[in-house]
């Protein structure tokens, strides 16, 4: 009799359809725990840091935050689309395994999700992402609620994942990015990721991505300016989270968020100025920086995109445009792509 409740809240099935793995590749040590890339990014000329570092519990936290803002169109207009052509995605896919890179609370997935349970397609979801805590408690919560959900979660980078795939679990795959995540990465970090999720897939196999387009500069800063100060306080929680990763010092009332749009690159810059000189060590990485006053620290690029030219820069990449689907103000698209050998 005690086991009812357990069953009832669906416990018991949770265990059985969670895989939660870490990944500790070198480069993961590497990267995350010792820090080297922040050492690198703080020695150069401007300063920069990987934006992976946004993301510790309270800056997935604060993303979220973002996502609700009326400033920041990318989250609902995005969600729009694939209300609108997730049934179209899972018709067209068939029975797929999907992965998910970046995958944070997993909102927007359910949306696909529901889409292939209506089509009565087997449900096996593979995130992944850098923020444990919320790859964790969005996996738990999606399996309460699809009941015949199977979960394999990894907890990494996209490059350790894509080199770490689990075996298939179903013959075929669709690996989706949304979110306009592919805007944070630079043309030649670009260039090697799409180099990766292509050698990662089979012939025909599947990759839906999610881009933001380029619009009016006005509409691009608001929205990484919002008017409540969440995405300062996101910016800012950098700096908070190297603090206690790496016993740091920053003091975050020196610094100053700013985010502009650079019309020649095409791109969202968001910087951290500093207002004043300053000192700043992280003494588990024996380092000791010195910022000028209104020295900049460049912590992330979004990049816009024009939907030509990112489809040429998917086919050169062999992965072949299958569908898309764009917003009425053409602000957004999810394009869906199949791989090429
Ligand atoms: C812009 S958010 C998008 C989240 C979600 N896909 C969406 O559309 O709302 C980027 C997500 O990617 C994760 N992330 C950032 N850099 C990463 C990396 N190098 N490897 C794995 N995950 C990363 C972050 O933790 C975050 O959850």
């Amino acid at each position: 009799m005690t086991i009812l409740p357990l069953q009832k809240n669906g416990y018991k099935n949770i265990e059985h359809r969670l895989k939660l793995k870490y990944l500790h590749s070198a480069n993961y040590l590497g990267n995350i725990l010792q820090g080297i890339d922040v050492i690198q990014g703080l020695n150069q000329t401007p300063k920069n840091l990987p934006p992976q570092y946004f993301y510790d519990d309270k800056g997935s936290e604060l993303f979220e935050e973002i996502c609700g803002l009326p400033e920041y169109y990318l989250t609902r207009t995005e969600t729009q689309i694939l209300a609108h052509c997730a049934h179209e995605i899972a018709e067209i896919t068939g029975k797929c395994e999907i992965i998910e890179l970046g995958s944070g609370s997993s909102t927007k997935t359910r949306i696909i999700l529901d889409a292939y349970a209506k089509k009565k397609l087997p449900l096996h979801y593979l995130p992944v992402d850098v923020s444990a805590g919320i790859l964790e408690s969005s996996a738990r919560q999606l399996l309460l609620d699809y009941p015949t959900l199977y979960v394999d979660a990894l907890v990494g980078t996209y490059e350790e994942a894509l080199s770490h795939l689990p075996i298939k679990s179903l013959p075929n795959r669709m690996m989706m990015f949304i979110g306009s995540t592919l805007g944070n990465l630079n043309p030649e970090k670009c260039h090697v990721f799409l180099s990766q999720i292509q050698a990662a897939l089979a012939e025909d196999e599947y990759f839906l991505l999610g881009v933001d387009l380029q619009k009016p500069q006005h509409i691009l800063e608001a929205a990484y300016n919002d008017s409540q100060g969440v995405t300062v306080a996101f910016n800012l929680n950098m700096l908070a989270h190297l603090n206690y990763r790496f016993d740091g010092n920053f003091d975050l009332d020196n610094f100053e968020h700013w985010a502009f749009y650079n019309q020649e690159e095409n791109q969202i810059e968001m910087h951290l100025r500093s207002k004043r000189p300053q000192t700043v060590q992280l003494r588990k990485l024996n380092l000791q920086v010195s910022f000028a006053r209104d020295e900049t620290l460049h912590t992330e690029i979004s990049r816009k995109f024009d939907l030509n030219q990112i489809q040429m820069t998917l086919m050169g990449h062999g992965l072949k445009t299958t569908q898309v689907w764009t917003d009425e103000k053409g602000w957004f698209a999810l394009i869906l792509t199949q791989a090429k050998k």
